[in-house]
């Protein structure tokens, strides 16, 4: 491995945030982002969620702490690792009355790139927006104006990508659309960096997520480790028989009848291994009770994220 590749994507060092009114939007925080993966920044509004991105890509003054980029200084270092970051704000502020080609082609001046057709060609047709390059961004609709962020968070070929919240109040079509080419981007190369509430969409994209609440990451962990760490199966049994009361003998099992005594479900930890419900089963039937249907539900990364925030 050359030394360039062994540098993370993002290195942060006690970067804390304390806003002028007094409050401490980030604690200080380490975190390191490794080049080619999504990382996921999960958490409830007000978390600090673009406090901590704002500040990686030089919008919002750290009050403590450091952030390179690649190896270099956010602040010392500022033009080369500025170059590095493309950055899709939450906030849509696009009621420009120029065209979309203009609009990109302006994004890569802001950072000293030349024009380059083909390349903005290439983004455009990617983003499917090159039908609309004319388009005054006015009389875009929302769905082409988010591609159009991206598009200008693209246009200097950045290495990190930041998408801040980016299908917050996006249809259900739009957001799979975003998650494909997030995926793309990813596999070109890209280091992606997106925040979310939207559990389902770390859970989509990430491959590693750090779940952030009141100003402090609580955990940074690989999305599937998380769920197998954090997550909990559930087997369900219909019962041939409703049942009024747990026996005696399956007292050990904590198990809990649910549905009227329709249906028993018994919660166990998604790394204890399976073995424990066959015996679990024989002790059902030597108990007499019947089941006409089993079924076993793993727990999602919403319920895993719910525990941690709770505590
Ligand atoms: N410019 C600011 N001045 C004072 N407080 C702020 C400012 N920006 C954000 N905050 C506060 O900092 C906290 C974190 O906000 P933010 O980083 O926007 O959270 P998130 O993106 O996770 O929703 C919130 O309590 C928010 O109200
Ligand atoms: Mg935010």
């Amino acid at each position: 491995m050359d030394s360039q590749s062994s540098v993370p994507a993002i290195l942060i060092s006690s970067l804390e945030k304390k806003y002028d009114n007094g409050l401490q939007a980030l604690h200080p925080t380490d975190l390191s982002i490794q080049k080619g993966e999504i990382f996921a920044l999960l958490g409830p509004n007000g978390a600090g969620k673009s406090t901590l991105i704002n500040m990686v890509c030089g919008i919002v003054n750290p009050s403590g702490g450091e952030v390179k980029v690649q190896g270099y200084d956010i602040i010392k270092e500022y033009r080369q690792a500025r170059s590095l970051i493309g950055l899709v704000p939450q906030e849509l502020t696009t009621h420009s009355f120029e065209t979309v080609n203009q609009i990109v082609e302006f994004s890569r001046s802001l950072f000293n790139c030349p024009k380059d057709h083909k390349y903005t060609e290439e983004l455009l047709r990617s983003l499917t927006l090159w039908e609309k390059r004319d388009e005054k961004i006015i009389a875009l609709s929302g769905g082409m104006k988010r591609r159009l962020l991206i598009a200008q968070a693209l246009s200097h070929k950045p290495k990190v990508l930041f998408l801040d919240e980016p299908t917050a109040g996006v249809d259900v079509e739009l957001r799979k659309n975003l998650w494909d080419i997030v995926l793309r981007l990813r596999d070109q190369g890209v280091t992606i960096v997106l925040t979310t509430h939207y559990i389902e969409e770390a859970e989509a994209m990430a491959d590693r997520v750090g779940i952030i609440n009141k100003g402090k990451i609580a955990l940074v962990e690989d999305k599937n480790r998380l769920l197998e760490k954090f997550g909990h199966k559930k087997l369900i049994l219909t019962l041939a028989k409703p049942l009024n009361r747990i026996p005696s003998s399956l007292q050990k099992y904590e198990l809990e009848i649910e549905g009227e005594g329709t249906s028993l479900t018994h919660v166990y930890s998604s790394v204890e291994e399976d073995m424990n419900l066959n015996e679990l089963l024989c002790d059902l039937s030597d108990e007499g009770i019947m089941y006409s249907d089993l079924q076993t539900k793993k727990s999602s990364l919403e319920e895993v994220f719910v525990q941690l925030v709770q505590s």
